[in-house]
């Protein structure tokens, strides 16, 4: 091939795949199998290796992923990021609307959202390529995580879209679905990692992976929900959620506009029971002034727009009873409280043990062996007890006694200070703790051994 058909092959190629990933990854309706998309990829990664000077930092091979990044740089963000005010129920969205009634008088537009619980994104582009991917950190400075950012499907490195070209930051939040959720936990426990305690925790910490071609295969995910440019506009929420979308984004079709609260609160309770059949965690609904005048006279408190307010899901709750408490010995010697419950169904999963955590919990929340207690779920795989129905005690229940021996050695138990946990000091001799050491020892964090 003459060298400017290579340039022009090289060009059909990104578009092409950049065009395949977005059919595949956005609109999750392939056009071609896996197979082709791979035949055309590796065309490309040949063609960039023997041809160096044709090289792209937003070339659709930088999805797999590059090189080892020692230490993330701190970057100050455009605009600051802000959070939002939390509520946990509908009178305090119905105090929320009239506040905002004080000062404005017109009839005001809601934009109702999910609020996807993942790690919040900045996305700087530059004539329509992303140049910059920015984590919140404290809302004005984070960390660039471009690298790590570029290997994520879902996130467009190049807008087609002829609007796009500009100058414009789309912030939004990437998430990992429960399926990457799973099967990253299931092989972090077989290579004795501690697996992650929720999807949040999970896309987080991967965010953060100094090794890119990791991220690549972690299958996070992305939905967009903000866009902010000086070179176009438009002077509503729910027409940028439109706009974003045709630059080729992850937009969620489940923002809906309202015009007033009693619709608000039928979104609400419907995503309050829907949001269990999502592929993905959602921890509330997030509520937004649609018109971008009205936001401005609105404005900010220190921390959040007065135009925006969060609604925040209870965690699913039951109760059940306490059978018994199983003493664990970690290979540091902690000792962890595990509690049996009577099987009892909880947000999809039958759970028949949970978390005590330690002694100074269990004494804080006075529970007792026999007790009927509360488990909740919130987005951690491991349930917790968050109280007792002290109703249902019986007259002969009695504090509950911790251990004051090792349950493998017989050791003496200690509690060192500043620490919450209760440990076996004899750190040479417990079977328990030797072998979990030598485990660790050999995990693929540490020697790697098979
Ligand atoms: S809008 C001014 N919309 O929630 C703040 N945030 O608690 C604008 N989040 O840091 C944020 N889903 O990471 C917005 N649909 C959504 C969201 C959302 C999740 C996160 C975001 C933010 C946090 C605030």
């Amino acid at each position: 091939m003459k060298e400017n058909e290579i340039a022009k092959r090289v060009d059909f190629l990104r578009e092409e795949l950049n065009k395949l990933n977005h059919t595949y990854y956005v609109l999750n309706t392939p056009t071609v199998s896996d197979y082709e998309f791979d035949m055309k990829l590796n065309e490309l990664i040949k063609l960039e290796e023997e041809n160096p000077e044709l090289k792209d930092v937003n070339s659709p091979t930088v999805r797999v992923g590059s090189d080892i990044v020692k230490e993330f740089n701190q970057v100050e963000h455009i605009n600051p990021m802000y959070s939002l005010s939390n509520t946990y129920s509908i009178a305090e969205i119905e105090d929320f609307e009239k506040r905002i009634h004080k000062s404005i008088e017109e009839n005001v537009e809601y934009v109702c959202e999910l609020k996807f619980d993942g790690t919040a994104i900045s996305l700087i582009y530059e004539d329509g390529k992303l140049v910059r991917a920015v984590t919140r950190g404290d809302g004005v400075k984070g960390d660039n995580v471009t690298a790590n950012v570029k290997t994520i499907r879902a996130i467009p490195l190049q807008i087609y879209d002829p609007l796009g070209q500009g100058t414009f930051e789309v912030r939004g939040e990437i998430i990992m679905p429960h399926s990457s959720f799973q099967r990253l936990n299931a092989e972090r426990e077989e290579g004795g990692e501690m697996p992650f305690a929720n999807p949040r925790n999970a896309a987080a910490g991967t965010l953060k992976t100094q090794d890119s071609t990791i991220v690549a295969h972690r299958g996070l995910d992305f939905f967009a929900y903000n866009i902010i440019s000086n070179d176009f506009n438009t002077d509503n929420h729910f027409d940028s959620l439109r706009l974003i979308k045709s630059f080729g984004f992850k937009v969620s079709d489940d923002a809906k506009l309202y015009d007033n609260i009693g619709d608000i609160e039928k979104f609400i309770n419907k995503w309050d029971k829907k949001r269990k059949d999502l592929t993905y965690d959602t921890d509330g609904i997030v509520i937004k002034i649609n018109s971008y005048d009205v936001q401005e006279q609105l404005g900010f408190t220190a921390k959040a727009p007065r135009w925006a307010v969060a609604y925040k899901f209870k965690a699913e709750r039951v109760s059940t009873e306490l059978l018994s408490v199983d003493f664990q010995v970690g290979r540091t010697g902690a000792i962890t409280p595990v509690a049996n419950l009577a099987p009892v169904r909880l947000a999809g999963t039958v759970v028949k043990r949970a978390s005590l955590h330690n002694a100074e919990q269990i004494a804080l929340l006075d529970i007792r062996v026999d007790d009927i207690v509360y488990v909740e779920k919130g987005g951690e795989i491991i349930p917790k007890i968050v109280g007792v129905d002290v109703s249902k005690r019986g007259i002969f229940s009695a504090p509950f006694e911790f251990i004051k021996n090792c349950p493998d050695c017989g050791t003496i138990i200690i509690k060192p200070e500043g620490e919450a946990k209760q440990f076996c000091p004899n750190t040479s001799g417990c079977p328990t703790q030797i072998v979990g050491r030598i485990i660790h020892f050999v995990s693929r964090k540490a020697l790697n051994i098979d």
